[in-house]
């Protein structure tokens, strides 16, 4: 039994198109309210793109914990990569994904085709990112947030219960630019639902879990240790009060042998837009890096206290 008091599946139930999810959603969320009575079912969604590590399993727990019934999607979107060989790469693991998942209480795996997405074909009309969706990532990798937009917009609309439930989704902060913008599109298109955000796991030596990761060689693995490093360090400056200097922190990071910087800033957590630093920092920041370490291009950020 879970903490809502849900009987837990034993394997997810694994569906591909939204009438699918919808009818299995149904039946859930009705099985559910007669087990409240007037109490409101609750419904909790984790978007994935599949390749699930330790980190999805925390989404689809934590969303667990707080939900009469969990689904989880499993679509690698199309739309949100420029690159045709980054998508082609991307991991698709799906039967690894629903042990993992049945191993975390999920009740419904949402993995449908691209034309179960797309029915129309390529999408005439999409959700724009606008400014925040043009900087770091987003200069980096143009279109891709509008692409992921679009998806998430579809995958919360294809999730939305009936009336009267409780409806949350759950990201992880780890793309926390992605997880900006969603609240974002979230308030600015007054979409129904709650966005949770969920903590970053990290390996025991700090390295932040991707599924990019299992591309790494041991040795870029190792130089990729600098990132969570270097955060770690201006955490500890901006905790102490002391300047950050991001020159110094970017100059750690561009002196690891086989790393290649992309960009390493120091952010407004909501807006994306730079905040000012080395002791005028006058709210909470986040700093946010990006690099290439071989092939494999990995972000991650930490969370800057304010200054006292
Ligand atoms: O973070 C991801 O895995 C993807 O960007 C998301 C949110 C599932 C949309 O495709």
């Amino acid at each position: 039994m879970t903490s809502t008091g849900t009987p837990r599946p034993a394997t997810p139930l694994l569906v591909s198109t939204p009438a699918d999810l919808r009818a299995a959603t149904t039946a859930l969320l009705d099985g559910a309210r007669t087990r409240h009575g007037a109490g409101r079912p609750s419904l909790g969604l984790v978007p994935t793109m599949g390749g699930l590590h330790e980190g999805h399993a925390t989404l689809a727990r934590t969303a667990r914990e707080a939900s009469d019934v969990v689904v989880v999607s499993v679509f690698v979107n199309p739309l949100q990569f420029g690159d045709r060989a980054d998508l082609d790469r991307y991991p698709r693991t799906l039967d690894d994904d629903l042990r993992l998942l049945g191993g975390c209480g999920t009740d419904i795996v949402f993995a449908p085709s691209v034309e179960d997405m797309y029915p129309g074909g390529e999408p005439l009309v999409r959700v724009s990112a606008g400014r925040m969706g043009e900087v770091l990532e987003g200069a980096s990798r143009p279109g891709h947030f509008d692409g992921m937009l679009t998806v998430v917009a579809k995958l919360l609309n294809l999730g939305l219960p009936g009336t009267g439930a409780d409806y949350r989704a759950y990201f992880g902060e780890k793309d926390a630019q992605q997880l900006a913008l969603i609240r974002r599109m979230v308030l600015d298109l007054n979409v129904p639902v709650r966005i949770e955000g969920v903590p970053i796991v990290r390996d025991a030596d700090g390295l932040a879990l991707s599924s990019r990761n299992r591309f790494l060689a041991a040795d870029e693995r190792r130089a990729a240790l600098v990132l969570s490093r270097v955060l770690g360090a201006l955490r500890t400056r901006a905790r102490d009060g002391a300047p950050l200097d991001l020159p110094a922190a970017r100059a750690e990071i561009t002196a690891e042998a086989g790393v290649d910087l992309d960009y390493l800033e120091i952010v407004d957590p909501s807006s994306f837009a730079p905040a000012g630093h080395d002791g005028a920092r006058p709210g909470p920041a986040l700093a946010v890096v990006a690099a290439r370490v071989g092939a494999v291009r990995l972000i991650d950020n930490a969370f800057l206290p304010p200054v006292a």
